[in-house]
């Protein structure tokens, strides 16, 4: 079985979200410590008689989901999902995310895409004034176009760095086979704007999969503290 955090910001927003499931939810299942808690809350009420199916956006979401027990569909059907729970690792005041620091970022946007809602589960760290303030914002990328798409990452402003293995020095390769550039920007992203001007510029880059910025996606998100305390934010979608 995976190991699931034991941080109680975590824990706590983990549990928070299961009140929104119910009994014929089909739901994207995300990916890293947040994903993974409620992945393993959710496995206890599968076992207790919750009917539902998930959809998982990693292979470590989709390993972790079958030692559980969850019924799941897989990401080629034609998916019409009620909701999906995911992580983030960057939230804007407008609920706007940066997604994709545990490389699942292309699965994670189809789910999100094929979802009703998408309801994201962090803790405070994870609060930003403007996005790209921790540092990096993700760009998936083909292999064969790795020189080109850095040489047009740097015209846009952007720093790229080729992500390596955890503790190791070959590049990290995502679910799909690709490579993930993080990005520092110059300056954080101005404002909302800003962010859907840079999203567009990169996403038009040859041999560019994706981004990990999430503009206009969350519906809700959980924030949790580590005394258990979690706070509701919503978009109003
Ligand atoms: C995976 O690609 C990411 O988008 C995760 O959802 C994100 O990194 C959040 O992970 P944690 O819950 O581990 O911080």
């Amino acid at each position: 079985m995976s190991n699931v955090s034991n941080d109680p910001a975590v824990l706590s927003v983990a549990a928070y979200v299961l009140d929104l499931i119910k009994d014929g939810a089909r739901i994207g299942l995300g990916s890293g410590r947040a994903s993974a808690a409620f992945i393993a809350k959710l496995g206890e009420r599968v076992k207790a008689g919750l009917k539902i199916t998930g959809v998982p956006t990693s292979n470590a979401s989709e390993k972790q989901a079958l030692e559980l027990g969850i019924p799941l569909v897989p990401l080629t059907e034609d998916l019409e999902l009620d909701l999906t729970v995911d992580g983030a690792d960057e939230v804007a005041p407008n609920l706007d995310l940066v997604k994709g620091w545990g490389g699942a970022l292309v699965r994670e946007r189809i789910v999100a895409a094929a979802s009703k809602r998408q309801i994201i589960l962090v803790g405070e760290e994870k609060l930003v004034k403007t996005l790209g303030e921790r540092g990096r914002i993700p760009v998936e990328v083909i292999p064969l176009a790795h020189g080109y798409v850095v040489r047009k990452l740097k015209a846009l402003g952007l720093t790229p760095v080729t992500r390596p293995v955890t503790g190791g020095t070959a590049p990290f390769i995502t679910d799909n086979g690709n490579l993930t550039l993080d990005c520092a920007t110059r300056d954080p992203l101005r404002d909302g704007v800003s962010a859907r001007a840079l999203e567009k510029a990169v996403l038009e880059i040859a041999g560019v999969v994706d981004t990990g910025l999430f503009l206009g996606t969350a519906e809700r998100v959980l924030i949790g503290y580590a005394d258990g305390r979690v706070d509701v934010r919503e978009t109003g979608k």
